[in-house]
């Protein structure tokens, strides 16, 4: 089993912005598909976008500002490197997810939904991962991990440590 690596996305640039806002621009209703590349891209929407993105669409920056920041999904800051994501729905709970829940909180020091202050590691909850079967089941930057119990979250986030 692979430890969680970093996510894989490259740093925010301006001129990448630009390049994927042109490559959309003469489509209709451009702005929420060029917003959803940047987060594909990126991890989040970099404030710094917003007058990259409203140049190529000759739109106001207030415009895209308000759209950036109407919709929850577009966050304006770099995602943790490491978001641990518990599954807390009922099959998971069943087989010890409740227990794992609270052991995974306690021991990175992070209540659920909250992410380390210097960024390294994210703690979220979920609810069903398809891996009813195989749980209490945990998403790690999207890999899908079962049957995780105290003695298995140690082995992977020993090193790990949120808050505290
Ligand atoms: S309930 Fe946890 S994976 Fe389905």
């Amino acid at each position: 089993m692979q430890r969680p690596d970093g996510p894989p996305h490259p740093p925010w640039s301006p001129e990448r912005t630009r390049e994927i806002a042109r490559g959309r621009r003469d489509e209709p209703g451009p702005l929420l598909p060029i917003l959803h590349d940047l987060l594909a891209e990126f991890g989040y929407v970099d404030p710094g976008a917003v007058p990259v993105v409203a140049d190529v669409l000759n739109l106001s920056r207030a415009e895209v500002h308000g759209v950036v920041t109407f919709y929850k999904d577009f966050r304006t800051t770099p995602p943790a490197a490491v978001t641990i994501a518990v599954c807390r729905a009922e099959a998971c709970q069943a087989v010890g997810a409740r227990e794992l829940a609270a052991y995974a909180s306690d021991r990175l020091g992070l209540s659920f939904g909250q992410t380390s202050p210097d960024g390294s590691v994210h703690l979220t909850e979920v609810y069903c991962l398809g891996n009813c079967a195989l749980g209490p089941s945990v998403m790690v930057n999207g890999q899908l991990i079962g049957r995780v119990d105290g003695q298995l979250f140690d082995a992977l986030f020993g090193p790990v440590r949120g808050g505290a």
